[in-house]
This record gives structure tokens, sequence and C-alpha cells, in this order.
């Protein structure tokens, strides 16, 4: 699969060196900077504009043969700066390419505000535009080199080097999610997985159909089977902790790289969002390049499974029984509740094979979490207090939103099925999120274990502060990155 680069060049640069399009970040206590206080153009264009430095606020001022841009930065002291740093990096390039500026600088000093800048700069200048084969230059973003002036250059390519390494993570998953269903199928995603993972050192496998059949896995491989496209489990492993043995941390995603709904079959009206519904793994794959590319200190372990959910004349029936690998049978009422059969068997075999500190898993599982929280929060479930807290928190910090939601035995009755050990959807209507989380939850061998359902989080149907719309927004890796930077490095 050809990959899709950053669209422009980040570059540091001593405060001295000067661009054809120069930004000055403002904020609103209105202080210009020296080089501009005396300059009456400035003056002239601010009392006319209302330029006030609110965020969101730009103003491009002509002067000869350049042109200087003020960006509001809004308030002096935000509470979380590095997120709104970002978001106003975020802004300004979005800025640049609506003026068709190529080539610009923004007056940054301090090298992780610089730093921090041109990753939400980067994030936000994502573009897909790989099957466009009419589309002229001037509809194409303009910028190609984005410098930050800075004090210390060498300081701020230090900070942006691990922020960077983040970005095309974000970029890779943002990209597997984002390719139509035809060209990212489990044995071409698997492959390509491959390809590109291993050359950061990390260890792939991959499993075809034979050898999950040898292990058991009758409860992934029900999904697969009304496809022509073979089923694949990969399995990543990165060892970046000084002890090689040192027990691994564990990220299991869902990779229905379509969902029909198979017999259960799906209305016709948006079905065509289903090619991302393997958000889950891209965020997984994603994270483990992460990871690698920032020389980690911490022993990863990433599995997905890869399947295509579709109706022809071997697919699973509504009321098939399967055995999964844990033994357990799952009487399948509902082809369509086909993620949390996927995730059985992954979940079952990660900790089989690893026995990992703790599983996370990532899944666009329910619609029923997109009801519940919408667009601006993934739902958060755990059998673990503090691993619960741990990712709530490292959510926070970079912006991805999680909401825990309870489990319980009242809930776990719901799924009890009358002729085999558990079913895969409840009978009962109401809390559709939860009961899938119960379901996985009788897969994980009370290993520790957090489930997120970012079904509402995988796909941008709205501009959101560090990604474009219409696209995948690679949710989950910055997440995961950041929680492992917070607690789980040596
Ligand atoms: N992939 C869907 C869930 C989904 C819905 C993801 C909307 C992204 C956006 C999942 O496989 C599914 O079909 N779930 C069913 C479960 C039901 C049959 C119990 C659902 O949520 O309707
Ligand atoms: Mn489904
Ligand atoms: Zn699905």
């Amino acid at each position: 699969m050809e990959m899709n680069k950053q669209a422009f060049e980040v570059k540091f640069q001593p405060n001295s060196a000067k661009s054809q399009t120069v930004v000055y970040l403002v904020n609103e206590k209105m202080k210009l900077p020296k080089e501009l206080q005396a300059n009456p153009q400035v003056k002239g264009a601010i009392d006319q504009s209302k330029f006030d430095g609110k965020r969101k606020k730009f103003i491009t001022i002509y002067l000869g043969t350049s042109r200087i841009v003020l960006a509001g930065a809004g308030e002096e002291k935000p509470n979380n700066a590095e997120k709104y740093t970002r978001e106003i990096g975020a802004d300004i390039q979005q800025y640049l390419n609506g003026i068709r500026a190529i080539n610009a600088s923004v007056v940054a000093d301090d090298a992780t505000l610089a730093a921090n800048m041109a990753y939400g700069a980067l994030l936000k200048s994502y573009t897909f535009m790989k099957y466009f084969t009419k589309k002229k230059d001037e509809e194409k973003p303009s910028l190609k080199i984005l410098s930050f002036s800075v004090v210390n250059e060498k300081q701020a390519r230090e900070k942006f080097a691990p922020l960077k390494a983040i970005a095309d993570s974000i970029f890779l998953a943002r990209n597997y999610v984002t390719e139509p269903p035809n060209v990212i199928y489990p044995e071409s995603y698997a492959n390509s997985i491959k390809a590109e993972l291993s050359k950061l050192g990390i260890k792939v496998e991959i499993l075809g159909e034979a050898e999950m059949k040898k292990l058991g896995m009758g409860s992934l491989l029900g999904v697969g089977q009304g496809s022509e496209r073979e089923s694949k489990m990969v399995i990543m492993q990165y060892n970046g902790s000084k002890n090689k043995k040192e027990t691994p941390v564990a990220f299991v995603g869902k990779g229905v790289c379509f969902d029909t709904g198979g017999i259960s079959i799906k209305p016709s009206d948006g079905m065509e969002d289903m090619k991302y519904d393997m958000g889950g793994s891209a965020a997984v794959v994603g994270l483990m390049h992460a990871l690698a590319s920032r020389k980690a200190k911490v022993n990863a372990v990433g599995v997905v499974g890869l399947v295509e959910n579709m109706p022809d004349g071997n697919a699973q029936r509504p009321s098939d029984i399967v055995t999964s690998m844990s033994g357990q049978t799952i009487e399948v009422l509902n082809t369509d509740a086909e993620g949390r059969l996927v995730l059985a068997d992954a979940l079952w075999y990660c900790q089989d094979r690893f026995n990992p500190k703790f599983m996370i898993d990532l899944a666009t599982l329910t619609g029923a979490v997109v009801i519940a929280l919408g667009q601006h929060k993934a739902g958060l479930m755990s059998n673990d207090d503090q691993l619960a807290d741990q990712l709530y928190n490292a959510g926070e910090q970079v912006g991805e939103h999680l909401w825990r939601l309870p489990l319980g035995e009242e809930y776990d009755r719901q799924i009890d099925s009358k002729i085999a050990d558990v079913q895969n959807i409840s009978n009962m209507k109401g809390a559709g999120t939860i009961t899938a989380a119960q379901f996985l939850k009788r897969f994980v061998n009370d290993k520790k274990w957090a489930h997120l359902d970012i079904a509402g989080m995988a796909w941008a149907t709205k501009d959101k502060p560090l990604v474009p719309t219409n696209v995948a927004t690679g949710f989950g890796v910055q997440l995961l990155d950041r929680l492992v930077a917070n607690h789980y490095e040596d």
C-alpha cells in the first residue's frame, strides 16, 4: 500500500531567520512583539479589523513584499497548556493554507511551545487525496515548509522527535482506516502491518485460518466464514524494556475490515461507514509503531483479529453455536454482534500466550455507545479501578476523552444462553455497550483488563481540534502512548 505522508516539512530555526510569511502569536492581553510595536501599519490593521487576540482570530498584514500574520493565542495561561498549544498550531496550519502560504515561519521562542505547535499543525494537516485524479494544485493545501523560530533549536528538535514519531503513527492508523475495504482487507492489511512494523524491529507474526483452527478459535473464524477473504490474526511484539524478560503490557484490537452485519444484515443507509470497523485494530498497530519509533522503554504486545463480516452461502446463521479458544460455547443470536466474537478469541489468545500485566482492547463495538456518549467520549469499562483511572487521566491529558460505564452481575445475567455457555447479544433492551463488555469479560480469564468502545470516535464526521473532516481519527494512539509513558516505562 502506498503510504500517505505528511503534507509539509517542519523546521526549527534561529530567531533571526526570515520567511515569506511570518506568524506572531498575540494573546488577549494584546501585547505586541517588540519589532511590531512602533509600526503604524500594524496598529492600523489591528484597529480596523478589531483583532483582539482571541483564539481562532487571525489577521494578515501585507508589509512590502512580505506579510505577517497575527494569530490569536487567547488566554495567557490556559489550563491544559499542552493541548491548548497543539490546537493553536493546528489552527495556524489551517489559516496558512487558507491564505495560500507556501513557506511560513512561526515566532515561538520557547522549544516546548514550538514542538507542540508543530505537532498540532501536523495532525490537523492530514489529507487523504490519493484517489482524486482530477484535483488541481490550487485545490490542494499550499503549505510546504512550516518553520518555527526558536531561541534553542536543538532543544526544540529534541522535544519534537517523539511527537513526530507519534504523529507518523497516527497517520499510519488513519491511512488504514480511511482506505476502502476492497484495498484493505484481512490479508492485505496483515501484510502491510508486517511490512511497516518489521522496519522498526517489531516482531510480527500472521496466523491464517488453518493455524487459528488448530488453536480452536471457532468464535473468530465463524465471523469470517461468510467472506471470500481469509481471516487473519496479527501478533506484534516490541521489546524496548531494559529487561527483555519483563512482563509485557498488551493491546488487543477489533479489525473488522468491513461489517455488513452478515446474515443479520445492516440496512444499506450508512452501511458504508462500516469500513471503519477496524479502527480498534488500527489504533493498536499505530500504538506499536509509536512505541517502537520513539524507542519507548517497555515491552508491549499487540494482537489484532482481522476479518470481514459478509453474508454468503457459507455465512454463519443466527442460532449457530461456536466453540471459542477458551472452550466456552457461544450461541450466535445476531451475526451483526461480530466484534465481540473476534475479540473473544483474540483476548483469550493474548492472555494465554503472554500472561501480560494487563490487556486493553479497543473496538468500534456498539452503536449504543454512540447513543450514550456521542462523538465526544469513548466508553471505558474495566475490571480494575487503577487501570481505569490511569486510562481516564491519560485521555484528559491528550484530549482523547473517556467515560467509564459500570460492569456488574445483573448485566452479565443478560447474556446467559438457554442452550450454550453464553449468547452474543442480550435479549433484553438497554445497556448494549455494557452487555457487550460483559461478553468480553468472560474471555479475559480474570486478567486486569479494560475495554474501550470507540464506535463514536474512530471517524471524524465533523471537524475536530486535531483531526480534519471525513477521515479516520486514529483515536487511541496518543491515549495509549501516553498511558505507557506515564506508568509503564523503565
Ligand atoms: N460495528 C458495529 C458497531 C458500530 C456501530 C460501530 C456504529 C461504529 C458505528 C457492531 O459490529 C454492531 O453491529 N453492533 C451491533 C450490536 C447489536 C447487534 C447487539 C449494534 O450496535 O447495533
Ligand atoms: Mn456488526
Ligand atoms: Zn462491527
